[in-house]
């Protein structure tokens, strides 16, 4: 009795006391300032990084089982620790990551029925995250119809975005002040109008709505969190206890600094798959690209692709060359009536046979599963099918998720979509197969807690080119900013006969060969696609240096870029390092000081475009050079042509 008497009291206290309550956090170098605040009751944050704000004063908003948090409450600081460890990378842009960052957990106290809301914040050196905690009886339903988040930011600032369409990721960005959006998918970056760049992003998406951010109707400057929607509106269904993914926000001085940032993983658990001796970032050839520009069909008939007869052809040539893996679409049935089965071949391939010469020549044959967005038909399977895949030694998957979700209603990115792709990865990791997917979830760093995650695509990759307009030779140089803050790419690159007017007259790759093949160092995937038909690599000078390209790195760094213009990259593989650029129509010149990250002396292999180079004059135009080269005497000039690219690969001498 006396106890309830007392907890009533300092209840009633607590929420009797209107006064402003503010707790200021900071990154471990001090720069990144965040404040959380409870201001007449109700939650908000903000940021600043060296005095100048990235967020202003920002609203926390949530209706959860029927009620609204975050209106009338006060905070408490109930933990406070400093993170600071060192991980190794399965593969990745590097392969050791340091997670650096200050951790605040605080109790929300309100007056309103279970659960209870905590929320827990990490503020490192480059950028800021928080998530929120639902605490209440174990088993217990949680019904959440809304979480606004919102995302006040400066007068002034710009971003790149791609519309927020509950079905599609797929789409060119776009460049405009904010208060020009509707909708955007995430990662958004943003220019600052201090000059800094920032992106906004969620991390380990597990078991819970994505969201898309939507533009507050009454102030441009303001954008809040909108949760894709399960048919009947709600947003997430889930069991106490549960907790939300990060809301992060990465800050750089530089575009470069965004790309540098390994927050979104450092952000996820550390792996749970054992033995990884079986993950092996490849670099893989493909029956597809002929797909697509028509020389080849995925349907039965005169034209099919996958036969044996030209799957064998691509493994000798793969082999020959030491590419790891080979993709081969349209080996099952039904592609006429886009129903498939993915334990059924077409009448002129066999996947054990196919297997078996693969594994002879040791080459990783991967396995095709479109399908076509029917989650039912293909969970129906799957189980059948992974076993049997597994028992013919194969290891990789890529799949696909063409279309509208099946069944009818569901949204590409809702809880129910989210939680079908980690059922795919983790049941993947337990037949030790690993996993490209196209049509994905976006990537939100769970690759490092399941590794097998290879890939994804999840942007408008190369095969606009062989049937749209297309997209423009700045799109590359907007995707590492972009979309690739949040994981790798599947961008299959690597496109040499860039008109294919064999084919087709009306299409063509936007860019010089060159920038093609500079794009495997730019555009990170640990599955790599050499996209390009065999017959356009055979005896190329050009694929001698881009089939050098590994798909995993020891040390990456930003050594250039203006998003939309360029980039400049250098990446390190044991003692060999790659430089590569790309640019857009303009083409590009720059001059670069090596000396202190390449203290040796270098053979160096360049491929660059020729002087005619253009992509929509020569673009394949390109030379090749090989000479002895000492950064410490000369700086690296590069001359890239519109529409161009250059990759260099120096080996200490
Ligand atoms: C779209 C994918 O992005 C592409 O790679 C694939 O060839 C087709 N779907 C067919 O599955
Ligand atoms: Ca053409």
């Amino acid at each position: 009795m006396k106890i309830i008497f007392l907890s009533a009291l300092l209840a009633a206290l607590v929420f009797a006391q209107n006064a402003d309550q503010s707790f200021t956090m900071h990154s471990p170098d001090g720069r990144v300032v965040v404040i959380l605040s409870a201001r007449q009751g109700k939650l908000e944050y903000q940021t600043a990084m060296d005095e100048t704000a990235v967020l202003l004063p920002s609203v926390l908003n949530m209706v959860v089982n029927n009620h609204r948090h975050f209106q009338d409450c006060r905070i408490n600081l109930q933990d406070q620790s400093a993170i600071d460890e060192t991980w190794q990378a399965v593969w990745g842009q590097r392969s050791t990551i340091r997670h650096r960052a200050n951790r605040y957990l605080f109790e929300i106290l309100e007056n309103l029925p279970e659960p209870h809301l905590s929320v827990e914040f990490q503020v490192a050196d480059d950028g800021f995250a928080f998530r929120f905690l639902f605490d209440g009886p174990g088993g217990d339903s949680l019904l959440i119809a809304d979480e606004q988040t919102g995302f006040a930011l400066p007068e002034g600032t710009t971003a790149w975005w791609t519309e927020g369409d509950y079905n599609s990721y797929e789409r060119l960005y776009r460049h405009t002040p904010i208060g020009k959006i509707d909708s955007a998918h995430t990662p958004l970056t943003l220019e600052l109008p201090s000059g800094k760049f920032a992106a906004i992003h969620e991390a380990a998406l597990l078991d819970y709505a994505a969201f898309v951010l939507r533009r507050d109707k009454t102030n441009p400057n303001r954008l809040f969190t909108d949760l894709e929607p399960w048919p009947d509106g709600m947003k997430v269904k889930a069991i106490l206890p549960h907790r939300s993914p990060w809301r992060m926000v990465q800050i750089a001085d530089t575009p470069g600094g965004l790309i540098e940032s390994d927050m979104v993983q450092n952000l996820n658990e550390p792996c749970r798959i054992e033995d990884t001796s079986w993950i092996k970032p490849m670099r893989y050839l493909g029956i597809w690209w002929g797909l697509h520009i028509g020389k080849e069909t995925w349907f039965e008939g005169r034209k099919l692709g996958a036969t044996n007869e030209n799957t064998r052809a691509y493994i000798d040539f793969a082999a020959k060359h030491g590419i790891e893996g080979l993709l081969v679409e349209g080996w099952n049935v039904d592609w006429k009536n886009w129903n498939f089965n993915f334990l059924k071949e077409n009448n002129r391939y066999s996947l054990p046979a196919m297997a078996a010469y693969a594994r002879e020549k040791g080459i990783t044959l991967i396995v095709h599963n479109e399908t076509a967005a029917d989650v039912t038909n293909y969970e129906r399977q799957i189980e059948d099918a992974y076993r049997w895949y597994e028992t013919l030694g194969l290891q990789a998957i890529k799949s696909g998720y063409v279309g509208t979700i099946k069944p009818f209603g569901f949204t590409h990115h809702g809880q129910f979509m989210v939680n079908h792709y980690q059922r795919v990865v983790e049941l993947a990791a337990r037949h030790r197969i690993m996993l490209d997917v196209h049509e994905p979830i976006k990537p939100t760093g769970l690759s490092r807690t399941w590794p097998n995650m290879m890939t994804r695509e999840g942007h408008q990759g190369n095969e606009y080119n062989a049937w749209s307009s297309g997209n423009p030779p700045d799109h590359t140089t907007i995707l590492p900013f972009t979309r690739m803050l949040a994981g790798p790419l599947d961008h299959t690159p690597g496109i040499f006969d860039i008109t294919f007017d064999r084919y087709k007259k009306e299409n063509q790759v936007h860019t010089t060969l060159v920038h093609q093949a500079a794009l495997t160092v730019i555009l990170y995937s640990p599955m790599q696609m050499f996209a390009d038909l065999i017959e356009n690599y055979q005896e190329h000078p050009a694929f001698d240096v881009m089939k050098q390209v590994p798909a995993t790195w020891d040390e990456s760094h930003v050594l250039a870029g203006v998003i939309g213009d360029f980039i400049v990259l250098a990446r390190r593989s044991g003692s060999r390092w790659f430089i590569a650029a790309v640019c857009d129509e303009n083409g590009y010149r720059g001059e670069f000081d090596l000396q202190n990250l390449l203290p040796g002396k270098y053979r160096m292999v360049s491929l660059v475009d020729g002087p005619k180079a253009g992509y929509a004059t020569d673009p394949t135009d390109y030379r090749i050079t090989t000479n002895n080269y000492n950064p410490a005497l000369l700086p690296l000039t590069l001359d890239l042509k519109p529409g161009g690219g250059a990759l260099i690969i120096l080996s200490e001498n």
